[in-house]
Protein backbone atom coordinates (compact mmCIF):
# COMPACT_ATOMS: atom_id res chain seq x y z
CA UNK A 1 0.00 0.00 0.00
CA UNK A 2 0.92 3.54 -1.10
CA UNK A 3 2.25 5.69 2.16
CA UNK A 4 3.32 9.66 1.43
CA UNK A 5 5.46 11.76 3.44
CA UNK A 6 3.45 13.83 6.51
CA UNK A 7 5.62 16.89 6.06
CA UNK A 8 5.29 16.86 2.07
CA UNK A 9 1.04 16.40 2.83
CA UNK A 10 1.59 19.63 5.59
CA UNK A 11 3.88 21.44 2.84
CA UNK A 12 0.81 21.20 0.68
CA UNK A 13 -1.33 22.24 2.59
CA UNK A 14 0.10 25.10 4.18
CA UNK A 15 0.55 26.25 0.56
CA UNK A 16 -3.02 25.60 -0.32
CA UNK A 17 -4.30 27.96 2.86
CA UNK A 18 -1.80 30.55 2.36
CA UNK A 19 -2.89 31.20 -1.74
CA UNK A 20 -6.02 31.51 -0.30
CA UNK A 21 -6.73 32.82 2.76
CA UNK A 22 -5.95 35.82 4.35
CA UNK A 23 -4.72 34.58 7.83
CA UNK A 24 -1.89 34.44 9.63
CA UNK A 25 1.00 32.06 9.02
CA UNK A 26 1.07 30.99 12.46
CA UNK A 27 -3.40 30.52 12.26
CA UNK A 28 -2.39 28.34 8.98
CA UNK A 29 -0.42 26.23 10.62
CA UNK A 30 -2.80 25.67 13.26
CA UNK A 31 -5.35 25.64 11.46
CA UNK A 32 -3.56 22.55 9.23
CA UNK A 33 -2.75 20.56 12.23
CA UNK A 34 -6.30 20.69 13.71
CA UNK A 35 -7.34 18.97 10.62
CA UNK A 36 -4.14 16.47 10.33
CA UNK A 37 -6.10 16.03 14.30
CA UNK A 38 -9.69 15.67 13.51
CA UNK A 39 -9.07 13.14 10.42
CA UNK A 40 -6.44 11.12 11.67
CA UNK A 41 -8.09 11.25 15.22
CA UNK A 42 -5.40 11.12 16.76
CA UNK A 43 -3.71 13.84 19.32
CA UNK A 44 -0.59 15.88 19.40
CA UNK A 45 1.80 13.64 20.94
CA UNK A 46 0.80 10.62 18.14
CA UNK A 47 0.63 13.09 15.45
CA UNK A 48 4.39 14.46 16.43
CA UNK A 49 5.63 10.46 16.20
CA UNK A 50 3.45 10.21 12.34
CA UNK A 51 5.95 9.97 9.48
CA UNK A 52 3.76 8.44 6.96
CA UNK A 53 -0.23 8.30 6.13
CA UNK A 54 -2.18 6.29 3.58
CA UNK A 55 -3.32 7.57 0.46
CA UNK A 56 -6.86 7.61 1.37
CA UNK A 57 -5.86 9.22 4.54
CA UNK A 58 -4.36 12.35 2.42
CA UNK A 59 -7.24 12.08 -0.28
CA UNK A 60 -9.52 13.03 3.08
CA UNK A 61 -7.02 15.67 4.62
CA UNK A 62 -6.75 17.65 1.02
CA UNK A 63 -10.47 17.54 0.37
CA UNK A 64 -10.99 19.11 3.65
CA UNK A 65 -8.52 21.86 3.18
CA UNK A 66 -9.59 22.53 -0.27
CA UNK A 67 -12.68 23.26 1.43
CA UNK A 68 -11.46 25.20 3.97
CA UNK A 69 -9.66 26.98 1.06
CA UNK A 70 -12.78 28.24 0.13
CA UNK A 71 -13.41 29.96 3.26
CA UNK A 72 -15.63 27.35 4.59
CA UNK A 73 -14.76 27.67 8.27
CA UNK A 74 -13.30 24.63 10.17
CA UNK A 75 -16.17 24.78 12.46
CA UNK A 76 -18.62 23.81 10.00
CA UNK A 77 -16.80 21.52 8.02
CA UNK A 78 -15.96 19.36 10.75
CA UNK A 79 -19.77 20.27 12.29
CA UNK A 80 -18.18 20.58 15.96
CA UNK A 81 -16.40 23.29 17.92
CA UNK A 82 -14.67 23.53 21.11
CA UNK A 83 -16.18 25.99 23.53
CA UNK A 84 -15.46 25.64 27.66
CA UNK A 85 -13.32 22.88 26.65
CA UNK A 86 -16.07 20.51 25.39
CA UNK A 87 -17.10 19.57 21.58
CA UNK A 88 -20.46 21.08 20.77
CA UNK A 89 -22.25 20.01 17.42
CA UNK A 90 -22.51 22.55 15.30
CA UNK A 91 -24.38 23.48 11.75
CA UNK A 92 -24.63 25.96 9.37
CA UNK A 93 -27.53 27.76 11.05
CA UNK A 94 -25.59 28.42 14.23
CA UNK A 95 -22.87 31.04 15.22
CA UNK A 96 -19.73 29.35 15.67
CA UNK A 97 -18.74 29.47 19.89
CA UNK A 98 -16.62 32.54 20.23
CA UNK A 99 -13.38 32.18 23.39
CA UNK A 100 -14.88 35.85 24.55
CA UNK A 101 -18.02 34.45 25.29
CA UNK A 102 -16.38 32.44 27.94
CA UNK A 103 -16.01 35.23 30.28
CA UNK A 104 -19.81 34.21 31.09
CA UNK A 105 -18.93 31.41 32.20
CA UNK A 106 -15.99 32.96 34.43
CA UNK A 107 -17.85 35.59 36.33
CA UNK A 108 -20.75 33.19 36.87
CA UNK A 109 -18.27 30.49 38.40
CA UNK A 110 -15.90 33.13 40.16
CA UNK A 111 -18.73 35.74 41.87
CA UNK A 112 -20.70 32.30 42.94
CA UNK A 113 -23.87 33.66 41.62
CA UNK A 114 -26.27 31.05 41.26
CA UNK A 115 -27.82 29.11 44.40
CA UNK A 116 -29.59 25.99 43.89
CA UNK A 117 -32.68 25.24 41.78
CA UNK A 118 -31.84 28.45 39.54
CA UNK A 119 -34.18 28.75 36.44
CA UNK A 120 -31.77 29.58 34.22
CA UNK A 121 -33.13 30.70 30.43
CA UNK A 122 -30.01 31.03 27.42
CA UNK A 123 -31.66 33.74 25.56
CA UNK A 124 -30.57 33.11 21.58
CA UNK A 125 -28.55 29.97 22.45
CA UNK A 126 -27.69 29.08 19.00
CA UNK A 127 -25.60 25.72 19.64
CA UNK A 128 -26.43 25.84 23.70
CA UNK A 129 -22.83 26.28 24.69
CA UNK A 130 -23.71 28.69 26.99
CA UNK A 131 -26.46 27.46 29.02
CA UNK A 132 -25.32 23.89 28.93
CA UNK A 133 -21.53 24.94 29.77
CA UNK A 134 -23.28 27.19 33.13
CA UNK A 135 -24.89 23.59 33.68
CA UNK A 136 -21.76 21.06 33.44
CA UNK A 137 -18.85 23.67 35.07
CA UNK A 138 -21.28 24.97 38.07
CA UNK A 139 -22.44 21.95 40.86
CA UNK A 140 -25.61 23.95 41.74
CA UNK A 141 -28.73 22.27 40.52
CA UNK A 142 -30.37 24.32 37.66
CA UNK A 143 -33.49 24.33 35.35
CA UNK A 144 -31.74 24.98 32.28
CA UNK A 145 -34.19 26.76 29.78
CA UNK A 146 -32.89 27.15 26.03
CA UNK A 147 -34.58 28.99 23.75
CA UNK A 148 -33.76 30.26 20.00
CA UNK A 149 -35.86 31.50 16.55
CA UNK A 150 -34.05 29.43 14.29
CA UNK A 151 -35.80 25.83 13.78
CA UNK A 152 -32.00 24.28 13.19
CA UNK A 153 -30.64 25.84 15.81
CA UNK A 154 -33.69 24.07 17.97
CA UNK A 155 -32.63 20.64 16.46
CA UNK A 156 -28.63 21.32 16.92
CA UNK A 157 -29.67 22.29 20.67
CA UNK A 158 -31.46 19.19 21.42
CA UNK A 159 -28.07 16.94 19.45
CA UNK A 160 -26.20 18.63 21.76
CA UNK A 161 -28.53 18.42 25.32
CA UNK A 162 -28.49 15.07 24.52
CA UNK A 163 -24.60 15.01 23.75
CA UNK A 164 -24.08 15.84 27.11
CA UNK A 165 -26.95 13.74 28.88
CA UNK A 166 -28.40 17.17 30.05
CA UNK A 167 -32.24 17.87 30.72
CA UNK A 168 -33.72 20.79 29.35
CA UNK A 169 -36.71 22.63 28.42
CA UNK A 170 -36.12 23.86 24.65
CA UNK A 171 -38.24 26.73 22.89
CA UNK A 172 -38.20 27.61 19.13
CA UNK A 173 -38.97 31.58 20.24
CA UNK A 174 -39.02 35.20 19.21
CA UNK A 175 -36.99 36.19 22.10
CA UNK A 176 -39.62 36.04 25.31
CA UNK A 177 -42.72 35.69 22.69
CA UNK A 178 -43.10 31.68 23.15
CA UNK A 179 -41.04 31.42 26.22
CA UNK A 180 -43.73 30.22 29.10
CA UNK A 181 -44.91 32.51 32.13
CA UNK A 182 -41.87 31.60 34.48
CA UNK A 183 -39.96 33.64 36.46
CA UNK A 184 -36.53 33.48 35.61
CA UNK A 185 -33.70 34.02 37.92
CA UNK A 186 -30.42 34.25 35.67
CA UNK A 187 -31.11 34.86 32.22
CA UNK A 188 -28.51 35.07 29.90
CA UNK A 189 -27.68 36.58 26.39
CA UNK A 190 -25.31 36.55 23.54
CA UNK A 191 -27.85 38.30 20.67
CA UNK A 192 -27.10 39.16 17.55
CA UNK A 193 -25.37 43.19 18.25
CA UNK A 194 -23.09 44.16 15.16
CA UNK A 195 -24.28 46.93 13.10
CA UNK A 196 -25.41 46.66 9.60
CA UNK A 197 -23.06 49.21 8.55
CA UNK A 198 -19.68 47.47 10.33
CA UNK A 199 -17.22 46.70 7.43
CA UNK A 200 -16.18 43.51 9.22
CA UNK A 201 -19.42 42.00 8.36
CA UNK A 202 -18.00 40.90 5.66
CA UNK A 203 -15.49 38.85 7.22
CA UNK A 204 -17.88 36.66 8.43
CA UNK A 205 -20.25 35.60 5.48
CA UNK A 206 -20.48 32.28 6.12
CA UNK A 207 -22.57 32.70 9.36
CA UNK A 208 -26.18 33.53 9.89
CA UNK A 209 -26.82 37.08 9.41
CA UNK A 210 -29.57 36.51 12.11
CA UNK A 211 -27.09 35.35 14.48
CA UNK A 212 -25.25 38.25 13.87
CA UNK A 213 -26.98 41.75 13.16
CA UNK A 214 -28.85 44.08 14.56
CA UNK A 215 -30.72 47.06 14.08
CA UNK A 216 -30.29 50.22 15.40
CA UNK A 217 -26.30 49.92 15.49
CA UNK A 218 -26.37 47.09 16.82
CA UNK A 219 -28.43 47.42 20.11
CA UNK A 220 -32.25 46.98 18.74
CA UNK A 221 -32.54 43.22 19.91
CA UNK A 222 -30.00 44.26 23.26
CA UNK A 223 -32.68 46.84 24.16
CA UNK A 224 -36.23 44.64 23.72
CA UNK A 225 -34.15 41.23 25.46
CA UNK A 226 -33.76 44.03 28.77
CA UNK A 227 -36.73 45.81 28.18
CA UNK A 228 -39.27 42.66 27.95
CA UNK A 229 -36.67 40.49 30.42
CA UNK A 230 -38.64 42.61 33.59
CA UNK A 231 -41.80 40.50 32.75
CA UNK A 232 -39.74 37.29 32.70
CA UNK A 233 -37.30 37.60 35.83
CA UNK A 234 -37.85 37.02 40.07
CA UNK A 235 -36.99 39.88 42.03
CA UNK A 236 -33.18 40.24 42.35
CA UNK A 237 -33.20 38.34 39.59
CA UNK A 238 -29.94 38.82 37.06
CA UNK A 239 -29.51 39.31 33.52
CA UNK A 240 -26.18 39.07 31.73
CA UNK A 241 -25.61 40.05 27.95
CA UNK A 242 -22.69 39.88 25.70
CA UNK A 243 -22.39 43.32 23.13
CA UNK A 244 -19.53 44.41 21.43
CA UNK A 245 -16.23 45.94 22.71
CA UNK A 246 -17.43 49.45 21.82
CA UNK A 247 -21.28 49.38 22.95
CA UNK A 248 -20.98 49.43 26.98
CA UNK A 249 -22.07 52.83 27.51
CA UNK A 250 -25.49 52.33 25.54
CA UNK A 251 -25.81 49.09 26.92
CA UNK A 252 -25.47 50.12 30.79
CA UNK A 253 -27.45 53.48 29.50
CA UNK A 254 -30.38 51.03 28.40
CA UNK A 255 -30.01 48.84 32.08
CA UNK A 256 -30.51 52.08 33.72
CA UNK A 257 -33.44 53.30 31.94
CA UNK A 258 -35.34 49.74 33.14
CA UNK A 259 -34.02 50.39 36.31
CA UNK A 260 -32.09 48.10 37.00
CA UNK A 261 -29.12 47.83 39.89
CA UNK A 262 -25.73 46.49 40.13
CA UNK A 263 -25.18 47.50 36.36
CA UNK A 264 -21.46 46.63 35.77
CA UNK A 265 -19.45 45.48 32.62
CA UNK A 266 -16.40 43.38 32.35
CA UNK A 267 -13.73 43.11 30.16
CA UNK A 268 -12.47 40.13 27.97
CA UNK A 269 -8.76 39.24 27.84
CA UNK A 270 -7.95 41.76 25.06
CA UNK A 271 -9.25 44.72 27.30
CA UNK A 272 -12.43 45.31 25.79
CA UNK A 273 -15.62 45.49 27.83
CA UNK A 274 -17.39 42.74 26.26
CA UNK A 275 -20.26 41.91 29.04
CA UNK A 276 -22.69 43.45 31.35
CA UNK A 277 -25.14 42.53 33.66
CA UNK A 278 -27.78 43.74 35.87
CA UNK A 279 -29.94 42.89 39.05
CA UNK A 280 -33.84 43.36 39.00
CA UNK A 281 -34.82 44.80 41.79
C1 LIG B 1 -24.71 35.84 18.51
S1 LIG B 1 -25.65 34.37 18.28
C2 LIG B 1 -25.27 33.57 19.80
C3 LIG B 1 -25.43 32.09 19.80
C4 LIG B 1 -24.95 31.41 21.08
N1 LIG B 1 -25.68 31.89 22.23
C5 LIG B 1 -23.47 31.62 21.28
O1 LIG B 1 -23.09 32.40 22.15
O2 LIG B 1 -22.70 31.00 20.56
C6 LIG B 1 -27.29 34.96 18.45
C7 LIG B 1 -28.37 33.91 18.44
O3 LIG B 1 -29.62 34.57 18.58
C8 LIG B 1 -30.56 33.97 17.72
N2 LIG B 1 -31.58 35.00 17.41
C9 LIG B 1 -31.54 36.03 16.54
N3 LIG B 1 -32.69 36.72 16.55
C10 LIG B 1 -33.50 36.11 17.46
C11 LIG B 1 -34.82 36.36 17.91
N4 LIG B 1 -35.55 37.36 17.42
N5 LIG B 1 -35.33 35.54 18.85
C12 LIG B 1 -34.59 34.51 19.35
N6 LIG B 1 -33.33 34.21 18.95
C13 LIG B 1 -32.79 35.01 18.01
C14 LIG B 1 -29.75 33.55 16.50
O4 LIG B 1 -30.42 32.53 15.78
C15 LIG B 1 -28.44 33.10 17.15
O5 LIG B 1 -28.47 31.74 17.46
Amino acid sequence: MTSISLSQLKHECTKLLSDNLKISSREISLEVNQILLFVLKIDNSQLLLKKTISKAQYEKIKKFVSVRASGKPLAYIFKEWSFYGRSFYINSSMLIPRPETELIIDILKEKNILNDNVELLDLGAGSGSIGISVKLETKNKINLHLSDISKRCVHGIKKNLQKFDIQAKVYLSNWFENIPNIKFDLIISNPPYISYKDPHLNELHFEPKRALVSKNDGLADIHKIIKNSIHYLNRQGLIIIEHGYNQKDEVQEIFNRYNFNQVKSYKDLLGHYRITKGLFS
